[in-house]
Parts: C-alpha cells; sequence; structure tokens
C-alpha cells in the first residue's frame, strides 16, 4: 500500500492529486469517505486539470475536466456532462486506516 496523505490534508468536497506508480491519482474527500480515480479523462486520455489539485467544479460537488466542462460525479466517477458523458473515471481503490489516507495495490 503506499501512503498518499493524511485524511485531514484534503478539504472536506475538494481534492488533491497525488503521482504514483499508476500516473497520478486524484483523491475526492467528501466527509469521511475518499474516493480515488487515475487523473485521466475517458475519452481522450489527458488529464482533468490546469492547476495542480484544482480537480472541483465551482461548486464544489463534481469533478470537473478543465479543457471541456465536462462533469464527473464524486463518488462514482461518472460523467454527467460533457465530451464522455456516460463513461467513467478509472477508480482506484483507497482505505482510510487512523485518518490516513492509503492506495491499495501500490
Ligand atoms: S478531456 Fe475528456 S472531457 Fe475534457
Amino acid at each position: 500500500m503506499l501512503r498518499l496523505c493524511a485524511l485531514a490534508d484534503i478539504p472536506d468536497n475538494d481534492a488533491r492529486g497525488f503521482r504514483t506508480a499508476q500516473g497520478e491519482v486524484i483523491v475526492a474527500r467528501q466527509g469521511l469517505a475518499v474516493y480515488g480515480y487515475l487523473n485521466r479523462c475517458p475519452h481522450i486520455g489527458i488529464g482533468l486539470n490546469f492547476q495542480p489539485d484544482v480537480f472541483m467544479d465551482l461548486s464544489y460537488r463534481y469533478l470537473q475536466c478543465a479543457n471541456h466542462g465536462a462533469l464527473f460525479r464524486v463518488e462514482d466517477g461518472f460523467c454527467l456532462r460533457g465530451p464522455c458523458h456516460g463513461q467513467s473515471l478509472k477508480s482506484v481503490p483507497l482505505v482510510i486506516e487512523k485518518s490516513i489516507v492509503w492506495l491499495i495495490n501500490e
């Protein structure tokens, strides 16, 4: 397992990026839950963000592609709007142990 960060390092309803052997992983937080995805859009395979750690839309409800404005649900990475509508970000398994976020299978 790879230690990514403390849960408290990610503000609630926000996300952070982490470099891993699989590429950058986005970790989005909602309360005590975290959701991990490869930072690779399902339609052309590029990263979602222009600026480091800026992954959310203005409402902080959805992950957003900075290139196209596509919106992805935090809970399952499903694209609700945009060129990859109906596709999903590739999820990566995370676990929280003693308030530390770990990437499994790394
Ligand atoms: S790169 Fe696919 S929606 Fe922007």
